[in-house]
């Protein structure tokens, strides 16, 4: 099974600023020494963490493949299909959200223009998927369309309160993957998966990739905090002569 790691929050934390530090780009060399299979990143419309500039520095540097996430949109679409990532997650976007809040629609309507997407990255060359609820309707939904793979959003399963609940959101999630494997579609899954619940998630047969991004984030910056400090005392000491 792929782990992707998502650094879109490496670039929260340089926005915050307006600097050019941490750089995601750096992060992700970092996370491809660790392991990571791939890095995804998630351009949004109003650019609050990735820029432009990380995607292109990011495509011409990574040694893994990169998955650009992106919203169905004319800008976005035109963008994918000349930077030519190794795969197109297309997600749902609200400008007033924290996070991806939830999957794609796939209506009769949206499909459209899903498809017309699709259709246009597939003949890029770019691998696709769509970032979707495991809900078995709407797999069956997307297996009409050009898609290589869905990625589940298992959000709905990081935020159960307790364990029936997990349970059933794992069973959930099972039954959507046998399903879309059977329906000839590849399966990802993501969003809220931490050093605590992926396990389960893991676990499931069929599901090929993960994307983890908040969670191994945070947690290289608890366990990277103490090295820091100590190097900034380091210099310190260094620059009276000690
Ligand atoms: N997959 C998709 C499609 C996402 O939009 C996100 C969040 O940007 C993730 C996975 C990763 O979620 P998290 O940051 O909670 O690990």
């Amino acid at each position: 099974m792929r782990l992707y790691i998502n650094v879109d929050h490496i670039a929260t934390v340089r926005q915050a600023r307006g600097t050019d530090e941490p750089d995601p780009v750096r992060a992700a060399v970092l996370a491809e020494l660790g392991g990571a299979d791939g890095i995804t990143v998630h351009l949004r419309e109003d650019r609050r963490h990735i820029q432009d500039r990380d995607v292109e520095l990011l495509l011409a540097t990574a040694r893994t493949p990169v998955n650009l996430e992106f919203a169905v949109t004319e800008e976005m679409l035109d963008l994918a299909t000349s930077w030519l990532p190794y795969q197109a997650t297309l997600v749902p976007e609200k400008r007033q959200e924290i996070t991806t809040e939830g999957g794609l629609e796939v209506s009769n309507r949206s499909a459209v223009r899903l498809e017309a997407a699709l259709s246009r990255l597939e003949a890029a060359g770019v691998r696709t998927s769509l970032f979707i609820d495991p809900d078995v309707e709407t797999v069956r939904r997307c297996a009409d369309l050009p898609a290589t793979a869905v990625e589940f959003h298992t959000g709905e399963y990081s935020n159960a309160q307790d364990a029936d609940e997990r349970r059933r959101q794992v069973e959930r999630l099972r039954a959507a993957t046998g399903l879309a494997r059977e329906l000839g579609l590849a399966v990802h899954a993501g969003h809220g998966l931490t050093y605590e619940n992926v396990a389960p998630v893991a676990a499931i047969e069929g599901c090929e990739e993960l994307n983890i991004g908040h969670s191994v984030v945070s947690r290289a910056v608890l366990v990277g905090l103490e090295r820091a400090v100590r190097e900034m005392k380091g210099i310190m000491r260094r620059a009276r002569g000690a």
